[in-house]
């Protein structure tokens, strides 16, 4: 049986844990420092297995050295952001967060492939790639598939389709300024600038950069996790089935859309190495400033981090 460790029991984590043990492709290992509550949730979920129906092993604990031989760890662990606090705070303690387990997951699972769920995400991504020393294919972060996601059940409700005859593509670093693209955004094949006006495109890319600003202002003391977990769980299975799918998510940069050393969300085919490719699409001037625009805040994000902390990566 494969082996996927998740960092982080929160509601994000547990979600994560739930949506892949459905899958039955994995034993799961959920850790967390809150004492009891890995426990709890571990043992809560093994007891829902007959009725559910997933033969899968599912262990919470408090200890890093049970994640051994993971062939996938997903880390969900960091602080959301608090009132009072701003995004350097956010930023500095997510950063310690991410480090310390980046170092644990590289001790402990030194052969996984390191799925990377906390925010500010493009950043985070950066610091455990840097923190555990992983090879660039084998660190990807989970905020595309996400984005698109809600790309896709916008689309869908607007149109009155099945959500599964939408596919979307949302490029660009998991903010404000993401960038979902229409016209790589089909219904049956067919493009949704051929099924909807240019203003209804509009409010619907709106939309979707805001998808998770919506949830908080519901919220208000957290923010989403049902569709960032399903967003995890498939990126899990894509890597576990080596089926090579083509999934959005945030990948290392080495000059791939004309960026260098950033990650950034971007068309992957992910398979049991990680990121196998980058597919490089060909974008119109106006999906180009938009797409510049975004890596230019994931820039910041970057000049941000280095100036506080020391990259060993080079
Ligand atoms: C989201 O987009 C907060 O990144 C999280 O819902």
């Amino acid at each position: 049986m494969k082996k996927v460790s998740v960092i982080g029991a929160g509601h994000v984590g547990a979600t994560t844990t739930y949506y892949i043990a459905e899958k039955n492709i994995a034993d799961i290992v959920m850790v967390d420092v809150l004492e009891g509550v890995p426990q709890a949730k571990g043992l809560d979920f093994s007891q829902a297995a007959p009725l559910r129906r997933y033969g899968v092993h599912i262990h919470g604990t408090n200890n890093y050295a049970d994640i051994a031989a993971s062939d996938v760890v997903v880390l969900t662990a960091g602080v959301p952001r608090k009132p009072g606090m701003d995004r350097m705070d956010l930023l500095k303690i997510n950063t310690d967060i991410v480090k310390g387990a980046a170092h644990h997951i590289a001790h402990y699972a030194p052969n996984s492939t390191l799925i990377v769920v906390s925010n500010p995400l493009d950043i985070m991504c950066m610091v455990a790639l840097d923190a555990s020393g992983f090879a660039l294919k084998r660190v990807l972060g989970m905020a595309g598939i996400l984005d698109s996601t809600r790309f896709r059940y916008f689309v869908a409700e607007k149109l009155g389709v099945a959500v599964t005859d939408v596919h979307a593509m949302v490029l660009g670093g998991h903010g404000d300024s993401m960038v979902p693209l229409p016209r790589f955004t089909t219904v049956a094949g067919i493009p949704i600038t051929e099924l909807l006006n240019k203003d209804e495109i509009h409010e619907l890319v709106e939309r979707t950069r805001k998808g998770g600003a919506e949830i908080v202002g519901y919220l208000k003391t957290g923010s989403a996790f049902y569709a960032p977990a399903a967003s995890v769980a498939e990126m899990v299975e894509a890597v576990l089935t080596n089926e090579k799918r083509i999934i959005p998510a945030a990948a290392y940069l080495r000059g791939e859309y004309g960026y260098e050393a950033i990650y950034l969300g971007v068309p992957i085919v992910i398979g049991k190495n990680g990121v196998e490719r980058i597919i490089e699409l060909e974008l119109t001037s106006e999906e180009r400033i938009h797409l510049d625009r975004s890596a230019q805040a994931v820039k910041e994000g970057m000049d941000a981090l280095r100036s506080f902390y020391t990259m060993a990566f080079k």
